[in-house]
């Protein structure tokens, strides 16, 4: 076993420091454990990950997952704040526990996420529904538990003022800025199909009046993957104007948003310095205001996206004429962010961790050309990594996020287990689907 400090540049692995006790890889700021040349995961070797659960897997660290809460909730210093976990990014009920246990809420999209909020055991009142383009029915369901509505229109406005006078509700507001790492995860701006525009509060205002709605909190999400901070503060005074043409609010929520670094050279925003601006604003605008208000955040992909890895097995190794393809027993059906964003995601040979270097594509098991793992928008792009053979096993790393949540049955393949590993022991928190679950909904008629 060769022992010392390792760390991952661009696919590349050079030693660094030595070490004693086992080989650890600094991988940016943060240690990866390596023993004998395989990849440990939360005290766990890999090899045994999958010989217990079989692979693709789904695992996540949750020593990882803490620290990103802890981070976020310590972040915001001022006292009245209040981080709602946006559970599209992984509604695993196990995950949602332990981030219930650390004191976050939840931002929830759908009457799925309120369902796995509850019973992660969240309080309706810890819940915010964010609706786009609701139907009566997803209204009901919220409402038959408590749990207050984000309204996106007012077309919404309308109907829920009808059907729900006097209620008090949260409104989204398009404060024109827009961010994001992809066109289609910017939710704020001309482009985007969100929220209500600053400028026509006089319509809200009109409209919650006809109704007796009691707009108690008004919302902004302007996307998502942002790494430039100056777009939150941006975005954030835009809303804070609005808010002060508003009476009778309790809370202010600036959305998610805050991205993670996937790529080697990008960088991690300082959360704790965004925090404080955050913090510093918000409260010189409740002393011009003279309100004490409550402050809102409401991260997904920061809290998710760095605990979870996707493994997966190579079931064979081709040389075409002008890539070296590396076949996997996963496609764009477990994570199709690639695929679906030109998202890059770092991969590790988990099982050579140290080897020769070439250029590779990591192909999936889809029959479409586009199920590559190392890829931008317009197709592949080989990663310089140690070359992998076959049973070597995959990494994918930074999967946490709209992994597990975005994967679907295409080819009707049956989704991955999800797991759980944390100082040398494991837990299944959600078992690997079967053909039959696949196909019982059209069976049980
Ligand atoms: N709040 C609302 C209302 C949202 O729509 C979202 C994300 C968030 C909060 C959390 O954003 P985050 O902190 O995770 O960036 N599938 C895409 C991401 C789509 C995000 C959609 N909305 C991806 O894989 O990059």
């Amino acid at each position: 076993m060769r022992v010392g400090s390792i760390r991952v540049h661009f696919g590349r692995t050079s030693f660094i420091q030595p070490a004693t006790g086992g080989l650890k890889r600094a991988y940016r700021e943060r240690e990866m454990e390596v023993q004998h040349n395989t990849l440990v995961l939360g005290g766990v070797r890999v090899q045994e990950l999958v010989e217990t659960y079989q692979s693709p897997l789904y695992v996540y660290e949750e020593d990882i997952l803490r620290e990103r809460a802890r981070e976020l909730l310590a972040a915001v210093s001022y006292p009245d704040r209040e981080v709602k976990y946006a559970c599209k990014a992984n509604t695993n009920i196990e995950i949602m526990k332990i981030l219930h246990g650390e004191g976050v809420g939840v931002d929830a999209v759908s009457p799925g996420e309120i369902y796995a909020a509850l019973a992660a055991g969240f309080n309706p009142a810890d819940i915010l529904f964010t609706l786009s383009n609701a139907t009566v029915r997803d209204m009901e369901f919220a409402r038959s538990h408590g749990i207050l509505i984000n309204i996106d229109s007012l077309a919404q406005l309308r109907l829920i003022g009808k059907k729900y006078p006097g209620i008090e509700v949260c409104v989204r507001i398009n404060p024109d800025v827009g961010a994001g790492h992809h066109n289609n995860v910017i939710t704020g701006g001309p482009e985007s199909k969100f929220g209500i525009h600053f400028a026509q509060v006089d319509k809200i205002k009109k409209t919650a009046e006809k109704y007796d709605l009691k707009i108690i909190g008004i919302h902004q999400h302007i996307g998502s993957g942002i790494l430039q901070p100056d777009k939150f503060i941006e975005a954030m005074d835009v809303l804070l104007e609005t808010a002060g043409k508003f009476g009778g609010l309790s809370f202010i929520d600036f959305g998610g948003g805050i991205g993670v670094p996937y790529r080697e050279d990008e960088l991690r925003i300082d959360v704790g310095v965004l925090g404080q601006k955050i913090s510093d604003e918000f409260s010189r605008f409740c002393d011009r205001c003279g309100k004490t208000l409550k402050l809102v955040i409401e991260p997904g992909r920061y809290i998710v996206a760095e605990c979870g890895y996707l493994l997966a097995t190579v079931t064979a190794v081709k040389q075409g004429e002008k890539h070296r393809f590396v076949g996997v027993d996963t496609g764009f059906n477990h994570l199709v962010r690639p695929a679906m964003y030109g998202s890059y995601h770092r991969i590790i040979n988990a099982t050579h961790v140290e080897g020769d270097i070439i250029g590779q594509t990591i192909a999936g098991n889809v029959c479409e050309s586009g199920d590559t793992f190392t890829r931008d928008e317009n197709g592949i792009v080989d990663r310089d990594l140690p070359a992998f053979n076959e049973g070597d096993i995959v990494c994918i790393c930074n999967a946490g996020a709209y992994g597990f949540s975005m994967s679907s049955n295409y080819i009707s393949r049956p989704r991955p287990a999800e797991v759980l590993v944390k100082q040398g022991t494991s837990r299944l928190i959600r078992r690997r689907e079967t053909i039959e679950d696949i196909f019982r909904t059209a069976q049980d008629l």
